[in-house]
């Protein structure tokens, strides 16, 4: 059986998460540059939806942006409201409800929306098909809307260490572990190749205007990525290894004593490296 089951989200959704998810939204805001690509346009009365929107940090964010009018409604949609600030702590254009996206969509939020936005939901995609979630996503949108599918490449993660790293030159143990990461994604049917397809999924399904963005990381920002990613995977290690050791990650402990010598390494200069993947299309 795979390590992580069909359906199974593979981090946590605690206090932890929340902490992490903020985080992320930071280094990623950073490096984009945006929240919604510019290609996007954004009507003074659009109705925006963020799926599997996490702490709901996208829709809170996106609401204070001088160019979108309160006149704009944002809902933020997940499986659990788990990491969800109160109601009454939310900007008043702003809404936050479950939804799986996992399953079909309900009729009354079918068409109802001229932006969909979908952010680091591909840990839940597998076998390198998107579709079944996508033509969800399109089952949101109004005719002419568009949806922005934002991930990194969890999977082809690289390092890379600043040339004023004691560490320059030498092979660190985060170097080491990428392979038993990268087989523990495979056991799990968990790859990342269709990134670069998903344009053309868009295409084939009836979309137009289909485009693929690949910004880096700001440079500067790859300690806090870093240490972001090395978070979800002492999560996992607590949410799953625990209870099921892996034969390629082992167990929980032996993990999380990895970690620590992973942020020992990002602290003396090295770091994780991830592209980023933009996809925008219309339907
Ligand atoms: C990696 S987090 C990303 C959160 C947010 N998009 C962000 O970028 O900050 C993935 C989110 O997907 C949610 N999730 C998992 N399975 C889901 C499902 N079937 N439908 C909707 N959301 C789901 C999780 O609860 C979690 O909040």
């Amino acid at each position: 059986m795979a390590p992580i089951r069909k359906g199974e989200y593979m981090i946590q959704t605690n206090s932890q998460s929340s902490a992490r998810l903020n985080l992320q939204h930071y280094w990623v805001k950073e490096s984009l540059g945006y929240l919604l690509h510019p290609d996007i346009p954004v009507p003074e009365n659009a109705k925006v939806a963020d799926i599997a929107t996490g702490t709901g940090i996208w829709p809170v964010s996106f609401s204070r942006l001088p160019a979108v009018p309160s006149t704009v409604q944002i809902d933020g949609f997940d499986i659990t409201d788990a990491m969800f600030p109160p109601p009454d702590w939310l900007p008043s254009n702003v809404s936050l409800r479950t939804l799986d996206i996992l399953q079909p969509v309900p009729d009354e939020l079918k068409g109802q929306y001229d932006v969909v936005c979908i952010r680091y939901f591909g840990v839940l995609i597998r076998n390198n098909d998107p579709e079944f979630v996508l033509r969800n996503l399109v089952d949101l949108l109004k005719p002419g809307g568009y949806i922005q599918w934002m991930e990194s490449d969890i999977y082809n993660q690289t390092v890379v260490k600043s040339t004023h790293s004691a560490l320059y030159g030498v092979t660190t143990t985060l170097e080491q572990h990428l392979p038993s990461w990268r087989q523990y994604l495979d056991s799990s049917e968990l790859r990342y190749d269709w990134l670069k397809t998903l344009p053309t999924i868009c295409k084939s399904i009836g979309m137009s205007e289909a485009k693929l963005y690949t910004p880096k990381i700001f440079p500067a920002m790859r300690f806090t990525a870093s240490y972001a990613v090395l978070g979800a995977w002492e999560e996992l290690s607590y949410k799953f290894l625990d209870e099921r050791p892996d034969k390629f990650l082992g167990s929980g402990p032996e993990l999380r004593e990895k970690i620590d010598g992973f942020r020992r390494e990002v602290a003396q200069g090295a770091a994780l490296d991830l592209g980023f993947y933009v996809t925008v299309a219309r339907k």
